[in-house]
């Protein structure tokens, strides 16, 4: 017996008039009219589905702590990470574990059911590792946590950074994160990638590093990265974060390095609302957009995914978990805007990122889980147009989230009918 039908979907591949059946907190079948009794019935009416959206780049330790214990005035990264070190000392398990399901809250009524967030490995007491494990634990029915052992302070320049890292993995963190652009010189920097990715080779780990978030165009630590992922082995275990220092490098340099990327099977994770904020600050005019090469690493080939990076906290004061907002950004600082180019915007919050973390069972396929969003949008260009109303969120089949949808009554003189439309 079907639990549930949602009938009349649009899908995110363009396909209209879909039936989806579900049974058991998985997808059965999808086609057109299913012949199918089911317990349950959404009429999607030509509205799309979707699988859930997927932020593959979060900081959940420091979320929804803006001003504390002040604003960033300078607006840069550098400035964001002294207000961390700042703000470090004086954090509680409580406090984070709060802050985080507030988040979470946020996330589900967006549709936003997976994230993988970076948690700071540089506290040695290890305070916000502790307290995220404990988010993962309690948020788990609802939504996929994955968590990177991030070494904010770089893992060679703080003396303790590499043994709390190798304790962090221990605790149940799942990946091995970096930060080569903030070690003391370049050399550190391609040292401190050949060390972490060793050390996820020998773990079994995937590997996800903060990869030369600057716009000096001679932070190359990207091209160490594909190096040491196609030595090790680890083909499609490794992204690269934020990359922003390949906007402006040498364009023969970029043509080398793409392939390089590609033979090695490393993944690019852009933040366009992060990167368009915290780039090209010491710029005057032209002033640099700041966000890495996405259309060149799709046409290379290359997984190219966006994350939403921050919400109200160090580095940026603004966000709200909704990552048809990111899909948006990055559509604009990117000039994506042929028809194809932003279905891969929708892509890029949603099937890429659920690739890059490894997610079982995501997908619109009989036997993926019955994760699903219905927007109050008829495809994925509108979705993003509109940041459209989540009307429901199912988790294995089940509705865990509902928004009504906004109501506008418009009067005009001398205009007799009404006019519908979605706002
Ligand atoms: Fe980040």
């Amino acid at each position: 017996m079907t639990d549930l039908i949602i009938r009349n979907a649009n899908l995110p591949d363009g396909s209209t008039g879909m039936d989806i059946a579900i049974s058991e907190g998985r997808i059965q079948q999808v086609g057109k009219q299913l012949p199918v009794n089911a317990n349950e019935t959404i009429d999607a009416a030509g509205n799309l589905v979707t699988p859930p959206f997927v932020d593959v780049h979060f900081h959940m330790d420091a979320v929804l702590s803006y001003g504390l214990p002040r604003v960033n005035q300078s607006g840069t990264l550098l400035e964001g990470i002294a207000l961390w070190g700042e703000l470090k000392p004086v954090l509680t398990q409580e406090a984070l574990i709060e802050r985080a399901m507030h988040y979470c809250d946020w996330a589900v009524a967006k549709g936003l059911l997976a994230i993988r967030s970076h948690v700071d490995i540089c506290d040695d007491r290890l305070l916000a590792v502790e307290a995220l494990l404990e988010v993962k634990r309690k948020v788990a029915p609802y939504l996929d946590l994955q968590l990177v052992a991030f070494p904010q302070d770089g893992v060679l320049r703080s003396p303790t950074a590499m043994a709390n890292l190798r304790r962090a993995i221990a605790m149940g963190v799942d990946v091995v994160g970096g930060i080569p652009h903030f070690e003391r010189t370049m050399a550190e920097g391609a040292e401190s990638v050949r060390l972490l990715c060793e050390f996820a080779a020998e773990k079994g780990l995937q590997v996800d590093m903060h990869c030369d978030e600057s716009d000096d165009p001679m932070s190359r630590h990207i091209e160490t990265l594909a190096f040491h992922t196609q030595r090790l082995g680890l083909h499609g275990r490794v992204a690269g974060s934020h990359l922003t220092s390949m906007h402006s490098m040498d364009n023969y340099y970029v043509s080398k390095l793409l392939p390089l990327m590609r033979e090695a099977g490393v993944a690019a994770i852009a933040n366009p609302l992060i990167n368009i904020t915290l780039q090209g600050r010491h710029d005057t005019y032209p002033k640099r957009r700041g966000m890495t090469r996405v259309p060149e690493m799709l046409a290379a080939g290359i997984d190219v995914a966006f994350g939403h990076d921050c919400v109200l906290d160090p580095w940026y004061s603004l966000g709200s978990g909704d990552m048809l907002e990111v899909a948006k950004m990055g559509l604009h600082v990117a000039q994506m805007t042929s028809q194809q180019a932003m279905q891969q915007c929708f892509q890029a919050v949603t099937e890429v990122p659920a690739r890059i973390m490894a997610l079982d069972g995501y997908g619109l396929h009989p036997g993926c889980n019955a994760d699903l969003v219905i927007l109050d949008a008829g495809s994925s260009i509108e979705a993003i147009r509109l940041q459209s109303v989540r009307r429901y969120v199912l988790r294995r089949g089940k509705i865990i989230s509902e928004t009504p949808l906004p109501h506008a009554s418009i009067r005009l003189d001398g205009r007799g009918e009404k006019v519908n439309f979605r706002i």
